[in-house]
Order: structure tokens, then C-alpha cells, then sequence
């Protein structure tokens, strides 16, 4: 899918244009801005002599409001002074087919590119890389940066039996974004969640399902089963501790393998995955594999705790091994739990000590018989109890967990995506990883972000990701049946409402930088008005609908035989260069890992599309050459807009 596209229409295109150099890192097969960025590094190095294309090539950025590009000059540190520089520049330049004009302002040169030329090039350009291409998939905005690469990237990574709270949410969100930024610049990625499918919780459910468990209920929604049965057992554990310690010792025999204790947890387990898969379907987030800390093997695990301990960073503390990373000021991190302190002891549940009453007897007598009954009690506990050592945790497995990873996939990058809550936990493994001299270590990358506050629905607070789903869908119903006449015209109002729901809850999550915290708000996410979900949707249906609406004009030429110098309105114009830099916003978001950037694309280009509704018109315009132009100027923006959309793992939709 990412080969460069080899005979496009761009060449035919360019052939009659100045001819440009080739620029390493360039590709105006797939970006063709990179041509006017060439054309105008090439104006300043023939000015310039003591730069080469390339150099001028790095500083040449988009500029502020207004300008199509600028440069700075003293970045390229020359002995001359600016002005001097600027001046050489202005005095030599030629306007050609590429660019127009080039002002200077102080120590800045600011250049137009020809608008003829970009509108055709810009446009040309996304039609054939959204309809003509071998893979069959819109392509326009992609690259191929990653080819030949591989990442694997974790998240959503929920917790089976326990809430799937908002933080899960958002690494769900951000993650699937970046699976879909990834493989846009040609990498291969492979998509993981990790469950939290192991720990003493699932002795804890495992005693509890024997109490509460209705094999009736967990067939009919698994997820919320086991969390209502592992509620009602929490509760038991703090009136009776017994409860705590028969988990205990269940969960011991699941990690040693008792397949008689495993039996339910492995139901459990696909019952769980499958609804969530379902769920994840409704929000158009897919993975390769399911994995979860029940999967990381001991091997490693262990390996890891000698390896670090012949390094002297293990401590003992009462039984409990700790890794020591105060060097690195980390602190310090338990790798396993202590194994031999009386508090790991556990009594099986036929321990004679509740068995045998004490007798009545004399005190004399009793002192006697009571201190060798103590020491035959003591004697019957060595023998009956049996040590919880070894029980793994939460760190561990992720240290094993990502040894298994690296020989499995060789990655060339691995993406954990996890709050920031748990940046220490994280830079701890991640540490321990390059302790141990894993060289793939430094490939790692932790993603992280900040915390939603408040995510309720109308009932209460939400635990489950289909009441999000839900609540998202409801809210939004609500919210189109105020207006009947349009709601009417709806085919499939549920779907509409979810899917917008749905748009708006991921909007929100990725608006703003991923570090910020954010309060969850179902007004402001699901309104029409200002910067939503539901708007950057409803500027998809409008730039939809206008095929619909003018269907004398289709179908349109094909596009060589289109007219694009008809379109000569600055708000047009705003929009070409904006759908033409939407190959390096993909770009950037690689660097950054950060959606928001893709997000403001989309809502420029939503405002730039409607400011141009009022004079760039196509219905009610005579000039039917024209109408034509500009039609296609608008299934073009669609086109864009959808891609943007759909990089966000949003479905961009066609009516509402
Ligand atoms: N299940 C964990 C939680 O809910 C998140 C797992 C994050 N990934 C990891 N490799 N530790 O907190």
C-alpha cells in the first residue's frame, strides 16, 4: 500500500512546470506542497550560493495567517546580515509557475505559491491517491517513512472483573489512533491488549462465583457479571477474613498450574474478550492479539530477578525482593512478594487448630498440657501450611511480559500507552529492561496522558465501557429529537446517535494535548456548536450531501478535463493549501504521538469549508465550468476531511 505511487498524474502534471531537484526525505508523489517547498528553497539557493537547496529545504515552514511560507534567515547562520541576505533573494527573484511572489519582513521572507498551479496539483493529487490506488484504500496523507518497520503498540488494556474506567478509555482512544497513524507511514503494527487477567483478584471472583456466580447472567453479559460478583465478595472479605485467605490459596493454585482452578477463569476470560471485541467493533478499534498478564511466562520473570540481583540491585526486605533504582531516583520497587514471613503463611482450611477444642482443666495442669498442645499446634502448622512465595507481580510481568514481546515480533519500536498515573511504574520496567542490557531496550516508548474527571451517566457513575456506548448514543438521540423535522428525515436515527456519540466522546479525548487533564462533559461534547464531534460530522454531510444536491452537474469530468483555474476565491484558496498540508500534519502527529494535532486540522478545514458556503457556491452558480470546479473543490475537502476523520478512528458519516 505504501509504494510510491510511480506513473500519477503528477508527472504529467509537472512536466510542462520548471524542473525541481530532488530533496532527500522529500516524496511530492504523496505530498505535493514538497514541490513548492523545493521550488522556493531552490529561489533562495541560487540567490544565496553558500546554501544548497537542501539546507534552505529545512527551514522553509509554513507561514502565519495569510502567508503560504516563510523562512527565517538568521537560522541558516551566515556571516552577511539579514537584510543584505534578504535583499539578494528579492533582487534575483523570478516569479514562475511554482512561486508567485516573495516579500521580505525584517528578518523573515515570506513567499506565495501560484495558486493555479497548487489548486490544480493539490487536488489532482488527493483524487488519484483516494480513487486510483493499488491497494484500493483512500491514500492521500499517507507515507511511506515506516517501510520495512515494525511497532507494537499496547493498549486499552482493561482489567477483567474490575471497572473499565475512563483512563482505559483514553488509552483506548489515543491507541487506536496511533495504530492507524502508524501504519499510514508504512509501518507494520501490531496491536495488543494487555488485560489485567491475573492477580489475587481472580481467587478473590473464583471463591465468590461459587457464592453469586449464575452461569445464566455471565453468559449474558460477562463483564458485568464477574464485576457485580467480585463486588459482592469484597464485601464478604471485610466482614470475614476468610474469605481473603481462601482466595488466597486459590489463586496460589492457579499460579501453580491446578487446571481444577483454572476451569472458570478460562471462561471467564473468553466470555470477557468476546464482549469486549464487540464493544471495541462499536468503536471502530480493532487489535492483532489479545494478550494479558496470565500470558507472560515465569521464565523471564525469574531470570530477571537473578539477573538484577548478581548486579547487586536487589535488596532483601523481610523475605520481599525490592529493586534498588534510588540511583536513578525511581525509588525503590518490589519484584516479588516476601515468601517465608508468617503473614504469607496460609492455613488450609482443614487446619486442626479449628478443629480441636481446647479442654478444661486444672491450671497446673493446663499449663502444662497447653504448652505442648501449643508446640504440637506449632508443629501441625510447619507441616500443614504451605508458603504463598512467588505469587508474581504486576511489575514483574511486565518485564517478562516484554522480553516475550521482543523475542516474538522484534519490533523495531514497542508503544505502551498508559496514563500518567503510572509513569513511574513505567520508567521503572523500562529502566530494570536497560539494567539488564536488553539493547532493544531504548525502543520502548511509554504514551501517556492525563486523567478525565468525572465520567458519569444519568444514572450514576459509569464502570462499563457499553454505558459509555450507551450514554453517548442516548444523550445524542435525545439531542436530535429536538429537532423533528430533521430527526424525521433520518433513516437510521439509533445509528446516527451512536455513532455521533460516539465522535464526540473521542473528540473531546483528543483535542487538547494528551498530558492535559480534562472534565468529561456530555453538553458541550455532543452540541453542534463550537469545536465537537458533532460539527466536524455535520461538515462531513454537508460536503456529502452537495453531490445530491447538484446532480446536473455529475458526473463530473474527469479531472485533467476540470477547470481549476476557475477557482480564484481567497476562502478557496484557504481551503486548497489547507487540504494540501494534510500530508505533513500526518506526518508531525508521528513525531509527536499526539492526535490533537490531526483534530485542529479538522476543525480548520471544517471552518475553512464553511466560511467558503456563502461565496465559493456551486448550486445557483451560471458558469457551469465553474460549478463543476468548485463541486469537485468540495468532494475533494470531503475526501480530506474523511481521512482525518477516519485516522482518528472515527467513521466519517455520509447523511444525519
Ligand atoms: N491493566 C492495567 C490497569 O488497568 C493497565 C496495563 C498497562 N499496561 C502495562 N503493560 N502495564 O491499570
Amino acid at each position: 500500500a505504501s509504494q510510491t505511487p510511480s506513473s500519477s498524474i503528477l508527472t504529467s502534471l509537472t512536466a510542462n512546470l520548471p524542473p525541481l531537484p530532488h530533496v532527500p526525505g522529500t516524496e511530492p508523489s504523496r505530498c505535493v506542497l514538497d514541490s513548492f517547498r523545493i521550488a522556493i528553497a531552490k529561489v533562495v539557493a541560487d540567490a544565496l550560493p553558500e546554501l544548497t537547496v537542501e539546507q534552505v529545504y529545512t527551514g522553509v515552514d509554513y507561514g502565519k495567517k495569510g502567508v503560504d511560507f516563510t523562512i527565517a534567515l538568521p537560522r541558516f547562520r551566515l556571516k552577511e546580515k539579514v537584510d543584505v541576505l534578504a535583499k539578494k533573494v528579492l533582487d534575483s527573484f523570478q516569479p514562475n509557475d511554482w512561486v508567485e511572489a516573495v516579500v521580505a519582513d525584517k528578518a523573515f521572507l515570506h513567499f506565495t505559491v501560484r495558486t493555479p498551479t497548487v489548486t490544480k496539483l493539490v487536488l489532482n493529487q488527493i483524487h488519484e491517491l483516494t480513487n486510483n490506488t493499488e491497494s484500493g484504500s483512500p491514500e492521500y496523507g499517507i507515507n511511506s517513512t515506516g517501510k520495512g518497520k515494525k511497532v507494537v503498540i499496547e493498549y486499552s488494556s482493561p482489567n477483567i472483573a474490575k471497572s473499565f474506567h475512563v483512563g482505559h478509555l483514553r488509552s483506548t482512544i489515543i491507541g487506536a489512533f496511533l495504530a492507524n497513524l502508524y501504519k499510514a507511514c508504512g509501518w507494520e503494527v501490531v496491536s495488543l491488549n494487555y488485560l489485567g487477567d491475573w492477580g489475587t483478584q481472580f481467587g478473590m471472583i473464583s471463591v465468590g462465583f461459587e457464592k453469586y456466580g449464575s452461569q445464566e447472567e455471565l453468559e449474558k453479559d460477562a463483564i458485568k457479571h464477574l464485576y457485580d460478583v467480585y463486588v459482592k465478595i469484597t464485601k464478604d472479605s471485610d466482614a470475614d477474613p476468610n474469605v481473603k485467605i481462601e482466595a488466597a490459596k486459590w489463586f496460589k493454585r492457579m499460579e501453580d498450574g491446578d487446571e481444577s482452578a483454572l476451569a472458570n477463569w478460562r471462561v471467564w476470560r473468553a466470555l470477557s474478550i468476546k464482549k469486549y471485541e464487540e464493544e471495541y467493533a462499536r468503536l471502530n478499534v480493532f487489535f492483532t492479539e489479545y494478550i494479558g498478564e496470565s500470558t507472560v511466562g515465569k521464565e523471564w520473570q525469574d531470570k530477571a530477578l537473578e539477573r538484577l540481583d548478581e548486579m547487586k540491585l536487589i535488596d532483601d526486605h523481610e523475605g520481599a525482593k525490592l529493586v534498588n533504582l534510588e540511583k536513578w531516583k525511581m525509588g525503590k520497587a518490589v519484584l516479588r512478594k516476601k515468601g517465608t514471613s508468617t503473614s504469607a503463611w496460609i492455613l488450609p482450611s482443614s487446619h486442626p487448630i479449628k478443629r480441636l477444642p481446647y479442654p478444661t482443666l486444672t491450671p497446673t495442669l493446663y499449663r502444662s498440657f497447653s504448652l505442648s498442645l501449643t508446640a504440637f499446634y506449632l508443629l501441625l502448622t510447619v507441616l500443614c501450611v504451605r508458603p504463598l512465595d512467588g505469587t508474581s507481580i504486576y511489575l514483574t510481568r511486565d518485564i517478562g511480559g516484554a522480553i516475550e514481546r521482543w523475542e516474538k515480533y522484534q519490533f523495531d519500536k514497542m508503544i505502551y500507552v498508559i496514563s500518567s498515573q503510572q509513569d513511574l511504574h513505567t520508567s521503572q520496567f523500562f529502566k530494570i529492561l536497560k539494567l539488564m542490557d536488553f539493547p532493544w531496550a531504548d525502543r520502548l516508548l511509554h504514551v501517556n496522558y492525563g486523567l478525565v474527571l468525572g465520567m458519569s451517566t444519568r444514572k450514576g457513575t459509569a464502570v462499563f465501557l457499553d454505558q459509555i456506548i450507551k450514554e453517548a448514543a442516548s444523550v445524542m438521540h435525545d439531542q436530535m429529537k429536538k429537532n423533528e423535522e430533521k430527526y424525521n428525515a433520518v433513516e437510521n436515527p439509533e445509528e446516527v446517535a451512536q455513532e455521533i456519540g460516539i465522535t464526540g466522546v473521542k473528540i473531546q479525548d483528543m483535542a487538547a494535548k494528551r498530558i492535559n487533564n480534562y472534565n468529561f462533559n456530555w453538553d458541550r461534547m455532543l452540541s453542534f456548536e463550537g469545536d465537537t464531534g458533532p460539527y466536524l460530522q455535520y461538515a462531513h454531510v454537508r460536503l456529502s450531501s452537495i453531490s445530491r444536491k447538484n446532480p446536473e452537474l455529475l458526473p463530473l469530468p474527469p479531472p485533467l478535463e476540470i477547470n481549476t483555474s476557475l477557482i480564484t476565491e481567497p476562502s478557496a484558496r484557504e481551503i486548497v493549501m489547507l487540504l494540501g498540508s494534510y500530508p505533513d500534519v500526518v506526518k508531525t502527529a508521528l513525531k509527536t504521538h499526539e492526535p490533537s494535532g490531526v483534530v485542529t486540522f479538522a476543525f480548520r478545514l471544517s471552518h475553512a469549508i464553511s466560511s467558503a458556503w456563502e461565496t465559493v457556491i456551486v448550486k445557483g452558480e451560471k458558469d457551469e465550468q465553474k460549478a463543476k470546479a468548485r463541486l469537485w473543490l468540495y468532494l475533494c475537502a470531503r475526501d480530506v476531511l474523511g481521512a482525518a476523520l477516519r485516522l482518528l478512528s472515527i467513521k466519517p458519516l455520509e447523511r444525519m
